[in-house]
């Protein structure tokens, strides 16, 4: 009955999972660099994605539905910071527009909690979309001294003793 919204949500859940692997890929080469403030957000975007992933399996498995666990696409070997941060922010908005559609599919067959689902996703991707934005802007402004002041604070941190960042 409900065949086109697990189909969705299964396409939704590939979207989510290539997400995680490219933010977590992101995030060790960031961590890598050195630059946590940006390392440590890529993590943080990577497990809420996970927190998608799940919610959409719930939904997959209720309607009776086979969760794939299938990739949407291979993970990008990008290691240059403003590179990566484009490519997020493309995700981003592709799937905030999928979702958007996805969602106006669901309601059109009678689906209305799969429909609020990708309602409650596209909030959550414009808001990693946003907060990729103003990463990006400050690359753009602030140019290599943004990343080197986040060198600068692993440093500082490092030196005084503090525990590192997870
Ligand atoms: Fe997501
Ligand atoms: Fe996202």
């Amino acid at each position: 009955m409900h065949e086109k919204s697990i189909e969705l949500l299964n396409k939704a859940l590939a979207d989510e999972l290539s997400a995680v692997h490219q933010y977590m890929f992101f995030h060790f080469h960031l961590d890598d660099q050195g630059y946590d403030l940006l390392a440590q957000l890529f993590k943080r975007t990577a497990i809420e994605e996970m927190g998608h992933v799940e919610a959409l399996a719930e939904r997959i498995l209720f309607l009776k539905g086979v969760v794939k666990m299938d990739l949407a696409e291979e993970t990008e070997q990008i290691i240059e910071v403003s590179q990566m941060l484009e490519k997020a922010r493309a995700m981003e908005e592709g799937s905030a527009r999928d979702y958007n559609i996805w969602a106006n599919e669901c309601a059109a067959n009678a689906d209305s909690i799969s429909k609020k689902l990708f309602e409650a996703l596209v909030a959550d991707e414009e808001r990693h979309f946003d907060q990729y934005d103003v990463e990006l802007e400050n690359i753009n402004k602030y140019g290599d001294r943004y990343l080197a002041l986040q060198s600068i604070e692993r440093s500082k941190s490092q030196a005084s003793g503090a525990p590192a960042v997870d």
